[in-house]
Formats: C-alpha cells, sequence, structure tokens
C-alpha cells in the first residue's frame, strides 16, 4: 500500500467498472478511502470487495448522478461512512446515440446532458459546498475526453458535453482558487471499456485510431488511474484548471 492519499476521502463516479473502478482501485491502494457510485449497487460491491482484499477501504452507494435528491442522498451516505470528503472524480458518463449529430432524438439528447454535464455540475456544487463549509483545501477532477476538444463524427453530441465539461472545469478552477479547491480535467483517448467496446470492436475505426497513436495500442484503464492519483494527490498542489491528455499520443498536434 502506497502514501500518496493517506487520510484522504474520494468520492469515484462511474466506479463499477472501467475506467471509474481502476481509478477507484488505485485511489484505494495509495490510501484513500474511497466512495464507489453507480446507479447499480451490485457491480459496485463487487469492486469494494476486491479493494477490501487488498487492504483498501470502499464504501459503495447506488446513485444516479443526474437526479439531484440521489446526489444529496448519496453525500449524506459518504459524510457518515468517512465523515469528510476531499477528492471528487466525476467520471460516470453516458452516451446513448452513435450516428451522425443530427440524427439524435430529443430523449437521448437528454440523458447525454443530464449525466454528462448536469450530473457533473451538480456533483461539483456539492462537494465544493461541502469543502468551502469546512474550510478545506480539495481536488475536483473531471474526465472530459479528447474529443471535447476536436471534431467528432458518430459522437457529436457526447462530444458537445465533454466540451462542456471542459468549461466548466476552467471556469471552476478560476472561481474556486482562492478557496483551495482545485479543479482539473482528464481527457482519455481511447480505453478499452465497455463503454468503448462499439469503437474498440470495429476494426476500422480500431485501427484508424490506433495507426494515429504514438504509442501504438489502445488504453487500458489502469492508463488514466495514475493521472488521477496524481491530481488527487498534493503532488500536483499548484495545478488547476489544467486538462490533462492521456491518449497514447493519438492527438498530439
Ligand atoms: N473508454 C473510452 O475510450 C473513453 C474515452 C474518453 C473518455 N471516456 C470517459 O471515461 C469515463 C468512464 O468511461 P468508461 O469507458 O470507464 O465507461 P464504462 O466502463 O461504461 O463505465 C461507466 C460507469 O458509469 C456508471 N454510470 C453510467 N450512468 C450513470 C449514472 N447516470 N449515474 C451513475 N453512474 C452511472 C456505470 O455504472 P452503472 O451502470 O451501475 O450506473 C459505470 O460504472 C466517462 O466519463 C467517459 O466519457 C472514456
Amino acid at each position: 500500500m502506497g502514501e500518496r492519499l493517506r487520510d484522504k476521502v474520494a468520492i469515484v463516479t462511474g466506479a463499477s467498472r472501467g475506467i471509474g473502478a481502476a481509478i477507484a482501485g488505485f485511489m484505494a491502494e495509495e490510501g484513500a478511502k474511497v466512495v464507489l457510485v453507480s446507479r447499480k449497487i451490485d457491480g459496485l460491491q463487487g469492486v469494494a470487495e476486491e479493494i477490501r482484499s487488498h487492504g483498501g477501504d470502499a464504501t459503495p452507494i447506488a446513485c444516479h448522478v443526474g437526479h439531484r435528491n440521489q446526489r444529496e442522498d448519496m453525500l449524506q451516505q459518504a459524510l457518515q461512512a468517512y465523515g469528510k470528503v476531499d477528492v471528487l472524480v466525476n467520471n460516470a458518463a453516458t452516451n446513448p446515440h452513435f450516428g451522425p449529430m443530427l440524427g439524435i432524438d430529443e430523449a437521448a439528447w437528454d440523458k447525454t446532458f443530464e449525466v454528462n454535464v448536469k450530473g457533473y455540475f451538480g456533483m461539483i456544487q456539492l462537494v465544493a459546498g461541502h469543502l468551502q463549509h469546512r474550510k478545506a483545501k480539495g481536488s475536483l477532477i473531471n474526465v472530459a475526453s479528447v474529443v471535447g476538444m476536436m471534431g467528432a463524427p458518430m459522437q457529436g453530441v457526447y462530444a458537445m458535453t465533454k466540451s462542456a465539461v471542459i468549461s466548466m472545469t476552467r471556469t471552476l478552477a478560476m472561481e474556486l482558487g482562492a478557496a483551495g479547491i482545485r479543479v482539473n480535467a482528464i481527457a482519455p483517448g481511447l480505453i478499452e471499456t465497455k463503454f468503448a467496446q462499439v469503437l474498440v470492436d470495429n476494426d476500422e475505426i480500431r485501427s484508424s485510431i490506433v495507426n494515429k497513436t504514438a504509442l501504438g495500442r489502445v488504453g487500458q484503464p489502469r492508463d488514466i488511474a495514475g493521472g488521477a492519483v496524481f491530481l488527487a494527490s498534493d503532488e500536483s498542489d499548484y495545478l488547476t484548471g489544467d486538462v490533462m491528455v492521456i491518449d497514447g499520443g493519438w492527438t498530439i498536434t
């Protein structure tokens, strides 16, 4: 067990699998107490057991991040478990529409913005409010995407929400800096998860991305977790408003 996040409590959304599970696992390895959030408790319990089997401390809490009452209940449960929160990782996101942007229906549009923008913003309002109440420093980390920084055919509305996440990261970093609250984003490239299965399993799409990627491979969830641990730790104490691109060199310009 490492010590880089000793005495810190971190909420990680979308922690039942993929990138969120990897971030929560690495944070627990570095001594953080982790609150695992997603809609379905079953997946979270498996991740919590895995973390505990390695000597870590994890509490699973079911919560749809797009719903204000569920977010508020979740924070209360987290505070009951650990008494405070120092770190938030906004990672739970959705992309129900894969296709040309103008073909999206209203329900898919609403769902994408509800989870990816309102959910992220609502979580930050809650956790920043808690930190300000405690007069405590904190680190808020938004998992965005490289598609939020470029044109993204077939994923256009999802990419818009990721641009919004980058915008909120920069403004909140400026507005919360005086309180000692840092706000940064991570922009992953193509990472092999359930979310990206449609891209990873499509030979044409996968090889077109891998061929442009300096490191010549698709990323794994653990490739993102190290960046999140750094942003959560005091090692990044003078870093805020940054968008850390972790994409194996796919989008080097
Ligand atoms: N994979 C990639 O290539 C890639 C690239 C760039 C950025 N990203 C970003 O990385 C993040 C994680 O993606 P991933 O690839 O790890 O996805 P994933 O494997 O599909 O995991 C998504 C997680 O989010 C949870 N979730 C979904 N909707 C939720 C909601 N409304 N409320 C609470 N939890 C919810 C899911 O659990 P439940 O089903 O239990 O809710 C699951 O734990 C996302 O922000 C994604 O946009 C991924």
